[in-house]
């Protein structure tokens, strides 16, 4: 992954670099594998934003209502996108292609490095 993108939270940067990994994929792939692929970010996505809560729970982590709240909105949306995408596979296709990847790194840059920070202030060795 990119600098601005690498938290130097070891755990945390292997999830970011499989999402990473899984949407590349997507992107690039067989008609028939969009929809598996699709499914597969979704729940790849669950596991790495729960894996994320149990630390903050773990180290009652100050700013963990908003970080979970921006986990819900994003798993909600990606959701909402594999619906539709559904009957429309074009819906799919823009949300993967146009707007995945800046949401994601807005997610890590403004909220995740808030966590890192705390981890590393506090010591805190996962
Ligand atoms: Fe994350
Ligand atoms: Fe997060």
């Amino acid at each position: 992954m990119t600098d601005e993108l690498c938290l130097h939270i070891s755990v945390m940067d292997e999830k970011h670099d499989e999402f990473l990994e899984l949407l590349r994929r997507i992107q690039s792939c067989p008609k028939e594998e969009f929809m598996p692929l699709f499914v597969q970010m979704i729940e790849h996505t669950k596991e790495h934003f729960a894996f994320e809560e149990e630390i903050m729970n773990a180290n009652a982590f100050y700013a963990k209502q908003e970080h979970f709240d921006e986990h819900r909105s994003l798993l909600g949306e990606m959701e909402y996108f594999y619906e539709k995408a559904q009957k429309l596979p074009m819906f799919g296709k823009s949300y993967i292609n146009d707007y995945a990847l800046d949401k994601f790194k807005r997610h890590i840059i403004n909220i995740d490095s808030q966590l890192a920070m705390f981890l590393k202030d506090k010591k805190i060795e996962l």
